[in-house]
């Protein structure tokens, strides 16, 4: 199996859980990075970053590699914004149907609420990734604290490769 985790981080948090789940699968880690950034500070970070995720806006990317047709399995790991996906995976999702391949969901939150792994779900079957709306596949919801525990967040890593692996 060839894998690959395509991420998007601002802060570092959901950078860390990916850099791990690619180190235990082996896989390719691919860094969605938005051109021009979105602001990291003050208002602006949650005016702007939180209004173009709640109207489902794509942001513009620097250059990445990716080929969907060098990999079985494929993860997606997004922070969540306005209880959404970011607006950089919107344009990811946008870009790639993935069809016949088994799909990962990685959310990382400050509340822990699934939202982002929501709309990641619809946005991939949307675009014709998934066949329907319900087709299984599987996902690792954290929090920024979880993502903090060493030992929390190995076990919960764990737990979804495995899931992942048995996915049919
Ligand atoms: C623009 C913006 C909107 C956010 N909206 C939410 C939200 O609706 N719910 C939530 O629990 N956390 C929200 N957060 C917090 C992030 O999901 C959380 O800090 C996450 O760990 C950030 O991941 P990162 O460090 O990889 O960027 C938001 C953060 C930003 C910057």
């Amino acid at each position: 199996m060839n894998y690959v985790v395509v991420y998007y981080s601002m802060d570092g948090h959901t950078k860390g859980v990916a850099t791990k789940v690619a180190k235990k699968l082996s896989a390719k880690l691919v860094r969605l990075e938005c051109n021009p950034p979105y602001p990291k500070t003050g208002a602006a970070k949650f005016l702007k970053g939180g209004s173009d995720a709640l109207f489902d806006r794509q942001a513009k990317l620097a250059p990445y590699e990716f080929d969907e047709r060098d990999f079985d399995v494929v993860i997606l790991a997004s922070p969540m914004w306005a209880g959404k996906a970011s607006p950089a995976m919107n344009r990811f999702l946008h870009e790639h149907v993935l069809t016949h391949k088994k799909i990962g969901l990685i959310s990382l939150s400050k509340s822990g609420r699934d939202g982002c792994l929501v709309d990641m779900r619809r946005k991939l079957y949307e675009r014709g990734t998934l066949p329907t709306a319900d087709a299984p596949l599987e996902s690792l919801n954290l929090t920024e604290e979880e993502s903090g525990n060493e030992a929390e967040v190995a076990g919960r890593i764990d737990n979804f490769c495995d899931r992942l692996g048995k996915l049919l």
